[in-house]
C-alpha cells in the first residue's frame, strides 16, 4: 500500500499567519505540522509515501525530509499548481500509485488513540473497496457527514450539508482500493470549483463498498485550520508528552518501532536532537531497547 499527505491548500483561515508559510510547516508545539499526518501512514505500516504541496513551498518540504532515509522511507514530492480539491491528489498521484491499494491523509489533521494501530492495520488489511474513519463533533456543517444504519454501516454522505442529520464527521484520513484513481478522474469539480473526495466516496457507497470505521471518544481527531484550532493542538500534544511522557508523532521513534530503521539510526537521529525533549526522547527510547 503506499501513501500520500496532501500538504497544499491555502490557509486562508490562518492569515496572516500563513502569508508566507505553508500551513502544513506551521509548529503544533515542538514540531512542524506535517509530521502528524505524516506519523499516521507510518503507523499504518506505509514505507512508500508521496507528499504534495503548492508550488511554491514544497522545497520546504524536500529541505525537511529530503528522499525520507533516515525514517527508512520512499519519500517522492509533487506539486498542486491550485488547491482544486483533495480528490485531485490521485489525479497528481495516479503514476506514483500505479496499480497498488493507496492511503491518503491530509496534512492538517492528528490523529491520536491507543487503538489507532489496530484501526489503522484493519483498514489496511480490506483487499477491496473504501475505509473512512468517521468521529462524533459538535458541528458537523463544516466537514463531510455520514449517516450511519444500526449497524454502523453508512446509509448516505454528504459534503457540510446545512442541517446535518448525524454527528459523524468524516475525518481527513482515507483507506482506497486501486478503482480511486479511476472514480477521481472520472469525477467533474463541484459549483465550488473542487473535486471533492466526498464524490469519491459517494461513488464507493453506490458501490455498496465503503467502510466506515467509528473513533470513538478515546480517540482525538483534530483538524489545525484556524487559529484556535492550531493552539488547541499545540497545548493537546504539550499535555499528552509533559504528562505521559510520550512523544506525539515522533517520527524517527515510530520508525523504529515499524522496523523502517534499526537501533543505531534511533540513537543517531536523537543525539542529533539532543538538545530537546524530542532528542531526549528518542535517546531515551534507545536506551531502553539497547
Ligand atoms: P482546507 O482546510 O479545506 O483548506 P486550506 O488548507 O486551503 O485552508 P483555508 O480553508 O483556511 O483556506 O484543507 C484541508 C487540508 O487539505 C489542508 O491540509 C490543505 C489540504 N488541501 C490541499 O492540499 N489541496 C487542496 O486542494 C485542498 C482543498 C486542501
Amino acid at each position: 500500500m503506499k501513501g500520500i499527505v496532501l500538504a497544499g491548500g491555502s490557509g486562508s483561515r490562518l492569515h496572516p499567519a500563513t502569508l508566507a508559510v505553508n500551513k502544513q510547516l506551521l509548529p503544533v508545539y515542538d514540531k512542524p505540522m506535517i509530521y502528524y499526518p505524516v506519523s499516521v501512514l507510518m503507523q499504518a505500516g506505509i514505507d512508500e509515501i508521496l507528499l504534495i504541496s503548492a508550488p511554491d513551498y514544497l522545497a520546504n518540504y524536500v529541505a525537511l525530509f529530503g528522499d525520507g532515509a533516515s525514517l527508512g522511507l520512499k519519500l517522492s514530492y509533487a506539486v498542486q499548481p491550485r488547491p482544486e480539491g483533495l480528490a485531485q491528489a490521485f489525479v497528481i498521484g495516479r503514476d506514483f500509485v500505479g496499480d497498488d491499494s493507496v492511503a491518503l491523509v491530509l496534512g492538517d489533521n492528528i490523529f491520536f488513540g491507543a487503538g489507532l494501530e489496530g484501526m489503522l492495520a484493519r483498514a489496511r488489511a480490506r483487499q477491496s473497496g473504501a475505509t473512512i474513519f468517521a468521529y462524533a463533533v459538535e458541528d458537523p456543517e463544516r466537514y463531510g457527514v455520514v449517516t450511519l444504519d444500526g449497524q454502523g454501516g453508512a446509509l448516505r454522505i454528504d459534503e457540510k450539508p446545512k442541517a446535518p442529520q448525524s454527528p459523524w464527521a468524516v475525518t481527513g484520513l482515507y483507506f482506497y482500493d486501486n478503482r480511486v484513481l479511476d472514480i477521481a478522474a472520472g469525477i467533474r469539480p463541484s459549483p465550488r470549483g473542487e473535486l471533492e473526495i466526498t464524490d469519491v466516496n459517494a461513488a464507493y457507497l453506490r458501490a455498496g463498498e465503503l467502510h466506515v470505521e467509528r473513533m470513538s471518544r478515546g480517540y482525538t481527531w483534530l483538524d489545525m485550520g484556524t487559529h484556535d484550532s492550531l493552539l488547541e493542538a499545540g497545548e493537546f500534544v504539550r499535555t499528552i508528552q509533559k504528562r505521559q511522557g510520550q512523544l506525539v508523532a515522533g517520527l524517527e521513534e515510530i520508525a523504529f518501532r515499524q522496523g523502517f530503521i534499526p537501533l543505531a539510526r534511533l540513537r543517531e537521529q536523537g543525539a542529533a536532537l539532543a538538545r530537546t525533549d524530542y532528542g531526549r526522547k528518542l535517546l531515551a527510547i534507545a536506551a531502553d531497547h539497547a
